[in-house]
């Protein structure tokens, strides 16, 4: 066996061969060592290795998913260039919709198409009108979709010298109007960008051997292009961590370039930064992914602090890690956060980064707050329907870790971020809570646990007096898988947010539009307290059986000072999609919303 080294040979040291290559069965042998820091692991978009773990040793560090490589870059529409692409995709506005005509949709079909201007119309006359006919052939699903996003299938089209080209019509949306006023034109565009860049990347994955790609719009400004960045690098997420024999292809793995080229010469004023604020926020958003994704035996509260440790090592000292043990907790009096902890075999980390302003001018400070719960059995309270899906119970920290990431990358001025996490396991051995026993919180409240499976808010009332009192944050906001009932509230795609201050809630449903990580506002109904008086302490942590959601959101506001602004995000819904996976919802509306506080000045 060969020794790579700074590498712990598990094989040899911990289990002996045979148990080694249980773990791992189709791993060469050489490759057999399982490191903390190194990979080994020959993937391209993946590093660090699986499993750190030992009988007696729980796994120790999580492999991360990386965006690909491919290069976006953005130029002026020039039509030789454009067609020199593999794959052609031509960006088209839908017609303008008439409020008045009928809705016929006979007529629709016949008659209306979309009239191409500018490069297209070249392209479509060079083309002999090939573009035209595959608009015209799709007129009902294409052209009064509207919708950004929405393409022509992809049409095979002999250009004028011989050559056969790929090409595809893609929809912007609904045409500017120009006598629109500017608010209702950027109305217009929030979320679009994405749309576009999804809808790019799925071509050139759905495509075989495309390795180049042009997209020719007639406009694109700044903010656009950073969504269609952001859009197209997160739509290439593929989670192969866990396996080692057939690879799930990866997302258009030919794919090296993707010119976006504008008709419009401002195009080339915006600079390639603005794609690579897009790319650091899908970096975000994998981080997330992977951080839900990765099952418990993988991702306990050790390897998440040690993955909250990695992007401050990352981050070229923007962000600082801090990690508060068991010790450091029971200090601050977190008897709350530890009731939960308590119960599991990894201790409890308690996960503190500071991100600071380049410059080190701070106009605001303000707090993230994730529910890092890398398990939840509902502990004695044991859960009896969907416990497999309680990995993704650390879908709040998830996003804010990933808006850590991303937010180390873009590095704002004028804001001080705390990301905090008060990660643990929700489990059941001979020293984990039981239901009726009493809790202190580090504000000295008692809660009387009614039941063990209401444990996300025990954890979070520690985090939120931390990001209080400790850190002095000016503002905070946080995002949790809470309850079951806001998942009944507003389904699988749309997070619910508690919050008295009108202004965070008017910012956060804005933010929201950007990024398309959906939220609805929620009532705080002060009247449902009465539901939380406990017979013996301060408060119980449940309410009785309706409005659970908004009993759990009143749960918290007994741990932020009653004047900060506050918003509490549950998640439980839009975190998983039973279709594919971890969603890293929350990481771009975090990254967004630390970004703004940023450009806020001080109020003296
Ligand atoms: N993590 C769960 C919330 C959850 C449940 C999210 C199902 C998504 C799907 C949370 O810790 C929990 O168990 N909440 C309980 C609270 C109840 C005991 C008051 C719930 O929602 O059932
Ligand atoms: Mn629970
Ligand atoms: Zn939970």
């Amino acid at each position: 066996m060969k020794l790579y080294p700074g590498l712990l040979v598990y094989s040899s040291i911990a289990l002996g061969h045979s148990a080694a290559t249980a773990f791992a069965p189709s791993f060469p042998s050489s490759a057999r060592q399982y490191g903390s820091t190194t990979s080994i692991i020959s993937a391209s978009k993946m590093d660090q290795s699986f499993p750190t773990w030992s009988f007696d040793k729980p796994c120790q560090t999580m492999a991360w998913n990386n965006v690909v490589d491919t290069s976006l870059t953005v130029g002026v529409a020039d039509k030789s260039l454009a067609q020199d692409a593999d794959l052609i995709i031509i960006g088209v506005y839908a017609p303008p919709k008439d409020d008045e005509e009928e809705e016929d949709d006979e007529k629709e079909e016949d008659e209306a198409t979309v009239a191409l201007s500018g490069m297209a119309k070249e392209l479509d006359d060079s083309l002999g009108g090939a573009l035209s006919d595959l608009m015209k052939d799709n007129a009902k699903e294409f052209n009064h979709g509207a919708a950004a996003g929405s393409t022509t299938p992809t049409a095979r089209i002999i250009t004028a010298d011989g050559k056969t080209k790929r090409y595809v019509m893609l929809g912007l949306g609904p045409t500017p109007k120009e006598d629109e006023d500017e608010e209702k034109k950027e109305e217009a565009k929030k979320g679009a960008g994405l749309g576009l860049g999804k809808a790019i990347a799925t071509k050139c994955d759905a495509e075989k051997k495309v390795a180049t790609c042009s997209v020719v719009m007639p406009q694109i400004d700044a903010p656009v292009l950073q969504d269609l960045s952001t859009g197209f690098y997160q739509t290439l997420y593929s989670d192969n961590r866990y396996r080692t024999g057939k690879k799930q292809k990866n997302m258009a793995e030919d794919l090296t370039t993707v010119s976006v080229l504008s008709e419009d010469a401002d195009a080339a004023s915006i600079s390639d930064s603005v794609v690579q604020v897009g790319k650091s926020i899908a970096q975000g958003v994998f981080l997330a992914k992977d951080i839900v994704n990765a099952p418990h035996n993988v991702l306990n509260s050790e390897s998440l602090a040690d993955t909250a440790k990695r992007i401050a090592k990352e981050s070229g000292g923007r962000i600082k890690c801090k990690i508060l043990g068991k010790k450091e907790c029971e200090e601050r009096g977190m008897g709350s956060y530890l009731g939960v902890a308590r119960g599991s075999e990894t201790d409890p980390q308690f996960i503190h980064l500071t991100y600071s302003p380049p410059s080190g001018k701070v106009n605001k400070r303000v707090g993230v707050i994730g529910k890092g719960l890398l398990f939840d059995t509902g502990g004695y309270n044991i859960k009896t329907a969907m416990m497999e899906m309680m990995k993704f119970d650390c879908g709040g920290s998830a996003a804010v870790l990933g808006a850590a990431r991303a937010i180390a990358e873009i590095a704002p001025e004028g804001v001080e971020a705390h990301f905090i996490v008060a990660a643990c396991e929700n489990m059941i051995n001979e020293k984990a809570m039981v239901p009726s026993d009493i809790l202190t919180a580090s504000n000295g409240k008692t809660i009387e646990v009614l039941n063990t499976d209401a444990e996300g808010r025990l954890t979070l009332a520690d985090a939120l007096v931390y990001a209080d009192k400790e850190c002095d944050c000016e503002s905070i906001i946080e995002l949790s898988t809470l309850t079951g009932a806001c998942m009944v509230a507003l389904g699988k795609e749309v997070a619910g947010v508690w919050t008295d201050n009108d202004d965070l809630a008017t910012e956060l449903a804005d933010i929201s539009k950007v990024t398309t990580d959906k939220s609805w506002r929620m009532p705080m109904e002060k009247s449902y307290n009465k539901q939380l008086e406990s017979k013996i302490a301060d408060i119980k942590n449940i309410g009785d059986r309706w409005g659970g959601a908004i009993t759990a959101a009143l749960f918290l506001q007994n741990f932020v000072s009653k004047k900060k602004p506050f918003a509490h995000i549950d998640i439980a819904g839009p975190v998983w999609d039973d279709g594919s996976g971890a969603t890293g919802h929350g990481a771009k509306l975090v990254t967004q919303w630390v970004r703004q506080q940023g450009e806020k000045e001080k109020e003296e």
